[in-house]
Parts: structure tokens; C-alpha cells; sequence
């Protein structure tokens, strides 16, 4: 039996109905995955094109080979050594799994995510739940409950409040349909850890939309609606832009004049913590009308990887900000 808030939540997803809910990673917004009408409320709700595939989130593996054609070696390794946790696993899919989740591909993509209500809840379901981040189209992904309720409120009957997300970032996604293994987007699972759980180095290929095996993965994504500007050297970036309100994402051990609003992702240069901090400052300092925000990447390692990618394509319309 469950009660309060997990049995709210399960009644009205069994009712076809949209819902915010927790994750590991990001918040996602859920629906019944097998309910086609379902499933176009959360493309509506998120204003996002039928073109970007959705996640399916499950409690176990048993529950996941139902809807694929073949859980592969590699995928079963990857998933015993991750799962639940941020990784998503593209496979192939069978006939269970409706068109509209896969955006017409033969590959779906399924998780178990690392959450305690989600995953009870999921345990109650006799459905996967199909999950993008419960965000608007290309913003910023959510990681606290109330970032759902300020943009999406209005639009779900329900948010599952399961506190901040703890990893920050997307579910890292392998494409495991090949003997061939890809990793089609940077996320919350580092490369190298994976890497070293098949002993043997792995390809990265997240390109653009114009790449048919990466939907969604587009140039301009998770972006704040105040400039967003990538530089290299801070010290001559606040001489460049002296004439604007700025505000500055860093990391590390920074020392900034009083006037430049700053938040650090990690003083003390801990990748997971600005991994956890990111989306948050993200929209913090996009909510405080500044002219600019200025970012600087972090070390292009393990997860940073992942925070490098979100902080480009966050950028990826002020190239040529001046
Ligand atoms: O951590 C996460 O993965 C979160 C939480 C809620 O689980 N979900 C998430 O979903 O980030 P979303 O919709 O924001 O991103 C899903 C991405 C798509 O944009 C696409 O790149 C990839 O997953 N994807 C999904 N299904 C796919 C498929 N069949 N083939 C290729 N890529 C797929
Ligand atoms: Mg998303």
C-alpha cells in the first residue's frame, strides 16, 4: 500500500493524467508511456517538437526487457554496475513501445532513476513512465520542485515534491543497440566511469540535431533568457563589458570585485557539487535582470565534461555578444 503524496500521484497518472516528479538528475514530467494521448500532453505542456525523443523510466530490468528486443551483454553490465542512477540506455525497441515516445526511431531510450519516491512510485505502476525535464522547450532543467511550479504549475494538476535533485545534470545516454557502443549525450554518469566498467574506451557522439542518432541534442539548448556569455579570462571580460549589469558563474577558488554578482558552482573545485548547483544558479541569476551573465568553464574532466556542454549550448546564441 502507499499513501499521501506517492498515491495522489499514482491516481492520476493511472488516469492519463501529466505530473512533475523526482529524480536523481533533473525533474522530469511524467505520463503514462503506453496512453498516445498522454504522451502528446507532455510534448504540448513542454512545447517541444515531435521530432525529440522521450525516456522511459522504470523500477527494474525485468520490467524494462518487456519493451525492448534485446537487453544486450553491454547493456546488462552497464545497467547491474548503474542502475538505478544517471544513465540512459538506447535499445531496440519492440512493438509495445508507441511511435510517438521514440519519435518514430526503432531505438527507445529507457532508465531506472535513482530516486526513492519515484522509484516507489513506478513500483506501483503496472506502466513506464515516459519523462523529458520538466522544463519549457530549450530553458534551463529544473532541479528543485519549485522550478516546476514557477513555469509549469499552471499547466500539471500535480508536482511530486522529492526534494533537490542530487546529481544536477541529465542522465549520460548510451546508445547499446550495436556491438558498437556511443555515448549520444554528456550527463550525470561520467565517460571514464563507464569506460572503466566495460575496459574499453567508448565513442562520444553528441553532434548536433542535424544528427539522426542524437535527437534533441541541439546547438542551442538549456539557456537562460539573459545573455549567457562563455568566456576564457574573467579579468578581461569585466574590462570588455564594464558598461553592463553583470553577473558571474564561477568555480573554484575565485576572487572577484564586489560590484560583479557572483555565485560560485564549487569553491573548493568539487565537480559533483557544481554539477548540483548549476541549473539552480542558472536560473537564479537569470531571474535577477541582469544585462549579462558571465561563465567560464570548468576542468574538462569526468563531469565536467558534462557541465562544459550545458554551459556551451547555453551560450550558444551569444558567440558574438559585445
Ligand atoms: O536525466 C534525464 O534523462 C531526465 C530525467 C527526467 O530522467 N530526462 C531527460 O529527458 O533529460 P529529455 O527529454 O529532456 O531528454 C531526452 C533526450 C532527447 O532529447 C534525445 O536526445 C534522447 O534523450 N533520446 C530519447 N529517446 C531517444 C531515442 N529513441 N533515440 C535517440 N535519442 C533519444
Ligand atoms: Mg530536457
Amino acid at each position: 500500500m502507499i499513501g499521501g503524496a506517492l498515491e495522489v500521484a499514482a491516481k492520476l497518472l493511472k488516469d492519463g493524467q501529466v505530473i512533475g516528479i523526482p529524480t536523481e538528475t533533473v525533474y522530469g514530467l511524467a505520463a503514462n508511456a503506453l496512453n498516445e494521448k498522454s504522451v502528446v500532453s507532455i510534448f504540448e505542456i513542454k512545447n517541444r517538437p515531435f521530432f525529440d525523443p522521450l525516456i522511459l523510466h522504470f523500477s527494474d530490468i525485468a520490467s524494462i526487457q518487456k519493451y525492448v528486443l534485446d537487453f544486450n551483454s553491454n547493456a546488462l553490465k552497464l545497467a547491474e554496475a548503474f542502475w538505478p542512477g544517471p544513465l540512459t540506455l538506447l535499445l531496440n525497441k519492440n512493438e509495445l513501445v508507441p511511435d510517438i515516445v521514440t519519435a518514430g526511431s526503432h531505438l527507445v531510450a529507457v532508465r531506472i532513476p535513482n530516486h526513492p519516491l519515484t522509484l516507489s512510485l513506478l513500483r506501483h505502476l503496472d506502466f513506464p513512465l515516459a519523462a523529458p525535464s520538466a522544463n519549457p522547450f530549450g530553458y534551463i532543467s529544473p532541479t528543485k520542485a519549485e522550478h516546476v511550479e514557477t513555469q509549469l504549475g499552471q499547466l500539471v494538476p500535480y508536482i511530486l515534491d522529492g526534494g533537490d535533485c542530487q546529481v544536477g545534470l541529465e542522465s549520460t545516454i548510451v546508445d547499446c543497440s550495436t556491438d558498437v557502443l556511443a555515448v549520444r549525450r554528456l550527463g550525470g554518469l561520467s565517460v571514464l566511469e563507464i569506460e572503466k566498467c566495460l575496459g574499453i574506451p567508448i565513442k562520444i557522439d553528441i553532434s548536433s540535431s542535424s544528427n539522426p542518432s542524437s535527437p534533441g541534442q541541439l546547438d542551442k539548448h538549456y539557456a537562460p533568457k539573459t545573455p549567457f556569455v562563455l568566456i576564457e579570462n574573467i579579468e578581461s571580460a569585466l574590462i570588455k563589458f564594464r558598461s553592463k549589469k553583470l553577473a558571474y558563474l564561477g568555480f573554484g577558488d575565485i576572487q572577484l570585485p564586489e560590484d560583479v554578482y557572483t555565485l560560485n558552482l564549487s569553491s573548493n573545485s568539487d565537480l559533483a557539487e557544481a554539477a548540483q548547483n548549476l541549473f539552480h544558479y542558472m536560473r537564479l541569476l537569470d531571474s535577477l535582470s541582469f544585462d549579462c551573465i558571465l561563465a567560464t568553464n570548468v576542468p574538462d574532466i569526468g563531469l565536467g565534461k558534462a557541465i562544459n556542454d550545458r554551459l556551451k549550448r547555453a551560450a550558444a546564441d551569444y558567440k558574438d555578444f559585445k
